[in-house]
């Protein structure tokens, strides 16, 4: 998407040195643009651990260099595969909740074993690092093409009027390579000139929302109001909200979805006011694994400083200031678990489609078989 007129993406390599992986380093957005060379599994480890790249679909992309990293550093090592586990490991241990990490770690390890030789082996974490990030904005621009038909009939229901649809968090193109998820049908819809407005949660305490969202849409155009977070369910008591669109970080082949903590209550207030409430994600953000999201989703818990602190923009400067009285305890909770149940649909980049396994295995048919098969090979 664009920045000041220029295209980006959230993560590539930089010209003329391929050995450098270069991403936009979120914790400065919206006040600075910044650009951060990662070169080693620790920088890109800390990078995602520390949320200088953040989102599901980036952690994905990062993952996939990160082993690329990886690869390089283990071909200098002295035992290829075991540095490389190590360098897998690393990555791994950064963040818990959103399932593309895993998945793309794996997808590189699985590729990479399939090379000879040291040389080949680098070509391959690299081709295959390339192809996982472009495979995520192509999925999200087809998230785009779905959700955007969604929104229309909305509108074509409002008889033209604006479509007002809430969003939580950033699911947008920051939070992946390009696009977004729950962003890209809104962007679809803009651009092709349907008339949308969008309620942007803040989302404490990092505020994704306030930050990373409103800055997004802000570049494109999108007009957008930040909301606090407590003030979804009364716009939709009000009939202001037409439709909520949210991301997801990990969702089960059943329907459950985890996401930035607090989605859960906008989908109960949604379920109580008729909203209807769609989830958008690429396939990469499903656990095909899982079944029970309330049981079994690792939920991620950070430190308490950051709810105890908030930061912003003063004088030029990027100050912190603590929120909270000194002595009092605070409680991180990254994500939480919406039942399918609260759930309208899913968009995905083939559709869209009912939060249930069956709907599900409808449109990803090619995992129905080896859940089956894990069915019938597993010990009564
Ligand atoms: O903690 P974050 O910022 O990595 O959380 C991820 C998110 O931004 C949200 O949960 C998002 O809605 C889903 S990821 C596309």
């Amino acid at each position: 998407m664009n920045v000041d007129g220029k295209h980006f993406q959230t993560i590539w390599l930089k010209p003329g040195d391929e050995r450098v992986v270069q991403v936009i380093d979120q914790r400065f957005l919206p006040h600075q643009f910044v650009i951060e060379d990662l070169t080693t599994v620790a920088q890109m480890a800390t990078a995602i651990r520390e949320m200088h790249v953040r989102g599901a679909g980036l952690i994905g992309a990062a993952a996939g260099f990160g082993m690329y990293l990886a690869a390089v550093e283990a071909a200098a090592a002295i035992a290829f595969d075991e540095s490389l586990a190590a360098g897998a490991a690393r990555l791994q241990a950064t963040r818990p909740t959103a399932v593309t990490l895993a998945w793309a770690i794996e997808r590189q390890l699985q590729r990479i074993s399939q090379g000879q030789t040291t040389e080949e082996k680098i070509a391959i974490a690299l081709a295959t690092a390339r192809e996982i990030a472009a495979e995520d904005a192509e999925h999200c621009r087809r998230i785009g093409q779905h959700g955007r038909a969604l929104i229309q009939q909305v509108a074509q229901k409002k008889r033209g009027g604006r479509v007002n649809v809430l969003t939580h968090c950033n699911a947008g193109w920051l939070a992946f390579v390009d696009y977004g998820s729950a962003t890209a049908p809104i962007y679809a819809a803009h651009d092709s000139g349907l008339p949308i407005h969008v309620w942007v949660d803040e989302t404490r305490p990092r505020n994704q929302g306030s930050k990373l969202t409103a800055w997004e849409l802000g570049q494109h155009g999108v007009p957008h109001t930040v909301i606090a977070d407590n003030t979804g369910g009364h716009l939709m008591q009000r009939g202001d909200v037409d439709l909520v669109i949210v991301g997801t970080d990990r969702t089960t082949y059943t329907g459950d979805v985890a996401n930035k903590i607090g989605t859960y209550l906008k989908a109960l207030a949604a379920k109580d006011n008729n909203v209807p409430f769609y989830v958008a994600l690429p396939s990469s953000s499903f656990d095909w694994k899982m079944r029970d999201g309330l049981a079994e989703i690792p939920i991620e818990e950070r430190g308490a400083e950051e709810v105890k602190h908030a930061d912003g923009w003063v004088n030029g400067e990027q100050v912190e200031v603590r929120v909270t009285p000194e002595g009092s305890p605070a409680a991180n909770y990254g994500f939480d678990v919406t039942p399918r149940r609260l759930v309208s649909g899913l968009i995905t980049e083939r559709g869209v489609c009912a939060a249930n396994e069956q709907s599900i295995l409808a449109l990803f048919p090619e995992h129905a078989a080896v859940l089956m098969k894990n069915r019938e090979t597993r010990p009564a």
